[in-house]
C-alpha cells in the first residue's frame, strides 16, 4: 500500500510481546487522533459507494473501529459480542473447540443487507469465521442473512493462514506482520 497515511499508521504501531495472545504482538495505536482518523478514512474510502448497509464489529477491539466506519458509510452497526452480553433472543456460533463464543441479536440482519465485518486482527481466522457464519444465515439453501462483501482488519498474521478459513470472502488488511 503506497498511501502515505500508511506510513504513520505503521510507524505508530507499538509492539507488546505476546499481546493480546501468545505469539501476537500488536496494539492498535488509536490513542493518536490522526492515526485513528486516517485508519477510519482508509476503510471508509474503500467501502464508500459499494452499497454497504451493515458494518459488524467484533467484541472487543472491533468495537473501536466498526461504529465509526458504519457512521461514515451511513450503514448500521451490528455488534457481535461475547456470550450473555446482548439482551433479547440471540443467535450464537461457537468458535473453535476450547475457545469463547460470539453472539448476535436476532433481527440485526436483513436478507438484503450488504455487510462488512471489522476487527483489529486476523490471526487463526476463527473469530471472523464465526462472525461470517452468524451474518450469513442459510436456511434450506435460501440465504436469510446478509451478503458479506469483505472482512476488514488492521493487522494480519499471515503465517496462521486465517483467511483460508473464510472461503470466498476476501479479507482486506492494512498491515501484515512479518
Ligand atoms: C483477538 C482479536 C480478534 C481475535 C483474532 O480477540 O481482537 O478478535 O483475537 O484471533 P483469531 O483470528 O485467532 O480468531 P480476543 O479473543 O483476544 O478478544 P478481546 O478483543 O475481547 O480481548
Amino acid at each position: 500500500n503506497d498511501d502515505t497515511r500508511m506510513v504513520w499508521i505503521v510507524a505508530s504501531i507499538t509492539v507488546f510481546p505476546d499481546f493480546p495472545k501468545p505469539d501476537q504482538d500488536f496494539s492498535v495505536p488509536f490513542h493518536k487522533p490522526e492515526v485513528f482518523r486516517d485508519t477510519i478514512g482508509l476503510f471508509a474510502e474503500r467501502y464508500k459507494g459499494k452499497g454497504i448497509t451493515l458494518v459488524a464489529g467484533i467484541e472487543a477491539r472491533g468495537f473501536f473501529l466498526a461504529p465509526t466506519i458504519a457512521s461514515e458509510l451511513g450503514a448500521k452497526f451490528v455488534p457481535l459480542r461475547k456470550p450473555k452480553k446482548l439482551p433479547g433472543s440471540m443467535e450464537e456460533y461457537s468458535l473453535e473447540y476450547g475457545k469463547d463464543r460470539i453472539e448476535m441479536q436476532v433481527g440485526a440482519v436483513e436478507p438484503n443487507d450488504r455487510a462488512i465485518i471489522v476487527d483489529d486482527l486476523i490471526a487463526t481466522g476463527g473469530t471472523l469465521n464465526a462472525a461470517l457464519k452468524l451474518l450469513v444465515i442459510v436456511y434450506c439453501d435460501i440465504r436469510a442473512g446478509a451478503e458479506v462483501v469483505e472482512c476488514a482488519c488492521v493487522f494480519e498474521l499471515p503465517e496462521l493462514k486465517g483467511r483460508e478459513k473464510l472461503g470466498k470472502v476476501p479479507v482486506f488488511v492494512l498491515v501484515k506482520a512479518n
